[in-house]
């Protein structure tokens, strides 16, 4: 089966009637997870700063999907995401802090400010929506599910990555403290971080192509194995295991943080 293959048409509806929030579900990762949670049966808040693809995607999952523009950087903004879903379903069953920017700044190329404008995005805005949208979280049905998007970025080291590497280490621990202040409500939270995956971001800052078909990665990460699996990551390779952690199947697993990366964490 090619890796972009989507599951069985047949799919059990596994999140029948659930209320999902998928945040930056407008394109890449997002936007596989949130296809991914429709096909489940769920009811998608396709929640997105791109407002008209926001708009576009939840077009595209069928009526019961909700497009909703909201910028994770600004707490009005959010404010009226919650509004939103409390309007239209009363209740949070599944929240996927997916939403974030690339930086590629290393320690010479920062300022403080630089900084703490990637931290607002990419660390408190996943924060400021977990916030905004617990008390809806509380209403929820049996299987409530936290979902943060982090990286492998979040738990290795690498260069030119200062505040997105800060900001996702961040949320990995966020995962793990969250999951034990809400542990005793039956709400579980987790956190998945991707490898190298094929979306707009992966793409190289000159616009040229992307990062995966430079000679550069297909000899490091492709020919000497450094990613064990030999390829980038599709969207649809990170929607599985994020399905697998907003599952029924997922009642027992908390405070955890699932790499899913083609091995590349498990290489030096
Ligand atoms: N692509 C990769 O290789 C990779 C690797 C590790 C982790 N991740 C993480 O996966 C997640 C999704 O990344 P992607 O590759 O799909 O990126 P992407 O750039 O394709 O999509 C990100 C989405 O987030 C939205 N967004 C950006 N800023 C926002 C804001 N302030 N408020 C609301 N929405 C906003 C964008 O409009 C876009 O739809 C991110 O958290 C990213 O850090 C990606």
């Amino acid at each position: 089966m090619p890796p972009d293959a989507p599951p069985s048409p047949h799919a059990a509806r596994r999140l029948e009637g659930r209320v999902a929030v998928v945040t930056g579900g407008a394109r890449g990762i997002g936007l596989s997870i949130a296809e991914r949670f429709a096909r489940e049966g769920a009811h998608v808040v396709v929640a997105d700063i791109d407002e008209a693809e926001a708009h576009h995607a939840a077009a595209a999952l069928g009526p019961q999907a909700l497009g909703q523009r909201v910028d994770i950087a600004a707490a009005a903004s959010v404010a009226a995401l919650a509004r939103a879903v409390d309007e239209r379903h009363g209740r949070c069953d599944i929240l996927v802090n997916n939403a974030a920017i690339l930086d590629a700044a290393g320690i010479d190329a920062m300022s403080f400010e630089h900084y703490r404008a990637v931290l607002d995005i990419n660390q408190d805005g996943a924060i400021r929506v977990t916030l905004a949208l617990l008390p809806l979280i509380r209403k929820g049905g049996e299987a409530r599910r936290i979902l943060n998007i982090v990286s492998i970025q979040g738990v290795r080291g690498t260069r030119d990555s200062l505040a997105y590497a800060t900001a996702k280490g961040a949320l990995v621990n966020f995962t793990r403290a969250l999951a034990c202040d809400l542990g005793a409500e039956g709400i579980v939270v987790n956190a998945l971080a991707p490898g190298f995956i094929d979306t707009r971001m992966a793409q190289l800052p000159d616009g040229s192509g992307h990062e995966h078909e430079t000679d550069w990665f297909r000899d490091i990460y492709i020919r000497h194995g450094r990613i064990p699996l030999r390829r980038p990551g599709t969207p649809a390779d990170i929607a599985g295991p994020a399905f697998f952690l907003c599952s029924d199947d997922a009642r027992y697993v908390t405070g955890q943080i699932l790499l899913v990366d083609g091995g590349v964490s498990s290489t030096f």
